[in-house]
């Protein structure tokens, strides 16, 4: 019987902050999950045949005037569930239990779980270890059918299990980091429990999707983008290697990249997987675009338009391309729940991948159901060399948002220079690696120094290096005192144009990565 499901978890997000963290830590696991909005229709998570189901956590309570709720009763398909914080509140609930928001039982940050009673969740799992708990609201009075499995020192129903319909709750979170043993406990959920198979790999994501491809796309001819940055690589190789010649790629070379960048990429594809690659240079329309305009926003609109422009204008000559591939990564299609409303934009972020909608192709977008971490283990497995995965993450508008204020060639050039000294001096001291990202930005401050013994008034480079995990939020790194000495100098002394060079130690929130 368990042959027919279809060897994934469904995920349904109730618009906890961790929800993606869910879906990854089961994928780590070697298990399809996927995730879907807590309201969707019933047919569509019964189409899916999932193996089981999580309930997500949400920042909403179950005592609210107006219930979150799936729209289907989902304890009646007849797969295991698991229901983390709210879900294990919604659970509770919904068999009659009661929840109540009591201060003294808040919980934030680690605490102890103490295993009460023996469950097949918790298989190989210590007693005490840190779990992370995040919530106002706790179980009072326990579901009917339910038994207590797990405590903490403040929350006296930590985990519920009932048996017959093989219903689970946790109050923590197993998919953070700071829960010590919670990959164990998803685990035991989706492969003992829900008789997941762990296929999920990514040389079995390569072999069916290169199969996919060609029977998609037959004999037609695909066109990419190439930013030069991990996704659109990844992609462009995925599909050289399923239908070889028929994969056109261009690369625009805005004159907002780093030094070389273009030649590199131009280089890594032609030397590596000897691609077809054609790189469009379109430096004059992006400065004159660019020209006088300070505005951050600005900027990013029009370095994305002149883009699409200098794209669609390229594609057009090509009337045998019928397909568009896009390297669109699952975050970018599953916008989580909302349950607070829209939140702010706060910068128009720009990729080379979201194109052209004017132009009449289909869409390929073979990594839609994928995280950045996978795209980064597939391009490894594909053979795409180390030093390109491990680069750090660029912006789509490039330097054109490092320049600050109205951006010029010659500023450009300018930083282009202390940029590349920067990654030299911190691959010289081994540090590249060791950080997240690391750039120079050149600010529209002047000020005066003394050279030799000519007094200077020129421009401040400022240093940016942060650690972060998905640049959601990010810390300023602690480069050594040595390494900025050396790295300031150099820059003073071999860059024209910039005379005064500071670090910047903002974290974000309150800054973002990037300054504009
Ligand atoms: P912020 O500045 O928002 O940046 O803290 C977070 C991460 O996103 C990168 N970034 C971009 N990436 N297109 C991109 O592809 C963009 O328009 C863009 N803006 C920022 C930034 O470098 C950091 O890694």
């Amino acid at each position: 019987m368990r042959t027919r499901l279809g060897n994934k978890i469904i995920i349904l997000d109730f618009g906890s902050q961790y929800t993606q963290l869910i879906a990854r830590k089961i994928r780590e696991i070697g298990v399809n999950a996927k995730i879907y909005p807590y309201h969707i229709a019933q047919n569509v998570i019964t189409g899916e045949n999932p193996n089981g189901i999580i309930l997500s956590g949400s920042p909403k309570s179950v005592n609210d005037a107006e219930i979150i709720t799936p729209s289907f009763n989902v304890f009646e398909l007849g797969v295991p569930i698991l229901g983390i914080c709210y879900g294990m509140q919604f659970t509770a609930k919904f068999f009659e239990g009661k929840v109540i928001n009591d201060n003294r039982r808040r919980e934030y940050g680690r605490t102890n779980l103490r295993l009460f009673a023996h469950s097949p969740l918790f298989a190989g799992m210590e007693d005490n270890k840190i779990v992370w708990m995040s919530h106002g609201d706790s179980i009072k009075v326990m579901p009917t059918g339910f038994e207590l499995i797990g405590k903490s020192k403040t929350c006296s129903v930590a985990a519920i299990v009932h048996k017959k319909k093989q219903i689970y709750g946790v109050q923590f979170h197993p998919e953070v980091n700071h829960t010590e043993e919670g990959n164990i406990l998803l685990k035991n959920f989706a492969v003992n429990i829900c008789k997941c198979r762990t296929d999920w790999t990514t040389a079995n994501f390569i072999k069916t999707n290169i199969d996919a491809i060609r029977k998609q796309v037959g004999t037609d001819k695909v066109i990419c983008a190439l930013s030069g940055g991990v996704d659109s690589t990844v992609l462009a190789v995925l599909l050289h290697k399923a239908i070889g010649d028929q994969l056109l790629c261009f690369h625009v070379d805005s004159g907002l990249m780093r030094t070389d960048e273009s030649k590199t990429i131009y280089k890594l594809f032609k030397e590596n997987f000897d691609m077809h690659i054609e790189v469009i240079n379109g430096q004059e329309e992006f400065f004159k675009a660019l020209k006088g305009v300070s505005d951050p926003e600005k900027k990013r609109k029009i370095i994305g338009k002149t883009f699409i422009n200098l794209f669609e204008k390229e594609a057009v000559k090509r009337a045998d391309c019928k397909w568009l591939a896009q390297g669109t990564l699952y975050p970018d299609v599953i916008e989580s729940v909302s349950v607070n409303g829209p939140s702010q934009t706060i910068k128009s972020h720009h990729n080379v991948g979201g194109l052209p909608k004017k132009m009449k192709l289909k869409v390929l977008e073979p990594f839609r159901e994928l995280f950045k971490d996978e795209v980064r283990s597939i391009g490894r497995e594909l053979g795409v060399p180390e030093w390109f995965i491990k680069r750090h993450p660029f912006p789509g508008p490039g330097l054109g948002i490092r320049v600050l204020g109205a951006v010029s060639s010659e500023k450009v050039a300018v930083l282009q220079k202390a940029d590349d000294i920067l990654l030299d001096e911190l691959h010289k001291y081994n540090l590249y690696d060791a950080i997240w990202q690391a750039f120079a930005v050149l600010l529209p401050v002047q000020s005066v120094g003394v050279m030799g013994d000519e007094r200077t008034y020129d421009y401040t480079c400022a240093i940016r290096a942060v650690d972060a995990v998905d640049g959601m939020t990010a810390e300023f790194h602690r480069i050594p005192y040595d390494v900025l000495d050396a790295i300031s100098t150099r820059i003073c002394n071999e860059v024209r144009g910039i005379n005064r060079v500071v670090y910047d130690i903002t974290s974000k929130p309150p800054g973002t990565i990037e300054w504009e």
